[in-house]
């Protein structure tokens, strides 16, 4: 586990990508649709363990605006959204918000999206792993992964092909490529 400042969180991205790089065809695509039964399932069984996930406020609404249950919510919006249980909203930096979940316990968290959030969450240095599913569909354009340069050096620490043609692969991050040079 990487600790940076005085986290001691593990803090992983878990997301879906097409072949070709793309999380969404536009911010208000549901993903569940093109993705496949096993992603689903690494998705629930890793989001339940880590017991938190965060997400912004764009894939919060493709949600439907409901809870995902036996978790705790965390949404990233400018503007208050109308209160369930299971849901805080929170407009707090990544080194905070982490703080805060671990000052309260929780010692894993799982970024579940959009681009916005894996991307301040990245930036942050303080993701910890990635869980990608590459599904073998092509959208040509749409919404990446990340939407800022940067550069991470990453160990491939599991990759698994389904029948269907999918891969589930997990990656540690090592480090930011200007940590080596
Ligand atoms: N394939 C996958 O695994 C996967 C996973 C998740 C989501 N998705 C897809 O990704 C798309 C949504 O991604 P997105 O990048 O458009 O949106 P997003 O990251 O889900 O949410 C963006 C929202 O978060 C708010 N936000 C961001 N940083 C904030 C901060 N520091 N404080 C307060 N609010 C903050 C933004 O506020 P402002 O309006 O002020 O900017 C904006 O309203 C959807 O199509 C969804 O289906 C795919």
């Amino acid at each position: 586990m990487l600790q940076y400042g005085h986290t001691h969180m593990n803090c992983f991205i878990i997301a879906a990508l097409s072949a070709d790089g793309y999380i969404a065809k536009n911010p208000t695509a549901p993903s569940t649709v093109w993705t496949s039964k096993e992603d689903k399932k690494r998705f629930v069984e890793l989001t339940k363990k880590a017991g938190v996930v965060v997400m912004g406020q764009n894939t919060w609404n493709t949600l439907g605006g409901k809870a995902l249950k036996d978790r705790l919510n965390i949404v990233y919006s400018p503007t208050p959204l109308p209160a369930t249980e299971r849901l805080e909203v929170t407009e707090k930096s990544p080194a905070d918000l982490l703080k805060d979940l671990e000052s309260r316990g929780h010692k894993e968290v799982a970024i579940c999206g959009g681009s916005q959030i894996y991307t301040m969450f990245m930036k942050s240095g303080l993701v910890t792993k990635l869980f990608l599913t590459i599904e073998p569909v092509i959208f040509g354009s749409g919404i990446r992964l990340f939407k800022e340069d940067m550069d991470f050096k990453l160990k491939l620490v599991e990759s698994i092909k389904t029948e269907n043609g999918t891969l589930l692969q997990e990656y540690d991050v090592l480090a930011t490529i200007s940590d080596n040079q």
